[in-house]
């Protein structure tokens, strides 16, 4: 999977793509970023890529003429590739990035191009030329896109076959809407505090279903709305005889 992501602040990405799991999966050839300066298309004599919005207001709008050029380049270094070529803003008013978008980008067998604004955002009309998908992570507002841009790219990578281990996968948070039960590890006695005997007892399946009833409670403590999704999702199964 390819992304071309489009910034005017490529050296936020450096850490991104040289660190940890992102570094494997780029290693692997299972996934790559290409990072562009969106300065590098401006036609402005004075390299400008951002001015004020018409009708007035504070701040500053990225120009169509840089980004539809970056975003033209892109799509042509991607074309050889026959595979759908889908774009992405990120914008504080798009559709929240949830697990199941995570995964569906995913599966998509897509490439992306990432667009991260900076400033007050980029002009309406590039939106509407390139059918551009927009995608928020969460309801704040943060000075660009390139964080948003890597929480992205992040959830969608580590969903890819061979980045992350199966079984993790399977047991981690959002799969089922559930979050994932406590875990613990060496040393069993931390200040008086024991792991609980039970995972310390070898017999799996009794393992298996403490943890099912831990993730059951702490849903319910901290994210009692994903409550009812896990509930809906079991009862459609037991009506499918699955
Ligand atoms: N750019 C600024 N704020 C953002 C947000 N919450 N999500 C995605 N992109 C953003």
């Amino acid at each position: 999977m390819k992304f071309i992501v489009l910034t005017l602040f490529k050296e936020m990405f450096d850490a991104f793509v040289s660190t940890s799991i992102i570094k494997r999966a780029i290693d692997k050839n299972i996934a790559s970023i290409e990072v562009i300066d969106i300065r590098d298309f401006t036609k402005d004599k004075h390299n400008r890529v951002d001015f004020p919005p018409y009708g007035g207001g504070s701040g500053m709008i990225i120009s169509a003429q840089p980004l539809s050029a970056a975003i033209d380049y892109s799509i042509e270094k991607l074309s050889s590739e026959n595979k759908k070529i889908e774009i992405i803003y990120m914008s504080p008013r798009g559709k929240v990035l949830n697990y199941n978008i995570s995964k569906e980008l995913s599966s998509s067998n897509s490439n992306y191009i990432v667009i991260c604004g900076h400033y007050e955002g980029i002009d309406e009309r590039i939106i509407e030329e390139y059918n551009v998908k927009e995608i928020s992570i969460g309801d704040y507002v943060l000075t660009g896109g390139e964080l948003a841009c890597q929480v992205l790219m992040d959830s969608i990578i580590r969903l890819l076959p061979g980045v992350i281990n199966e079984d993790s996968l399977m047991e981690e948070s959002h799969t089922d809407n559930l979050l994932e039960y406590p875990q613990y590890t060496k040393p069993y006695d931390f200040r008086g505090r024991k792991v609980p005997d039970i995972l310390i007892s070898g017999h799996h399946k009794n393992i298996a279903e403490y943890r099912k009833k831990e993730s059951i409670r702490i849903t319910k403590k901290f994210r009692p709305d994903l409550i009812d999704k896990y509930n809906e999702e079991k009862n459609k199964s037991k009506k499918e005889g699955n």
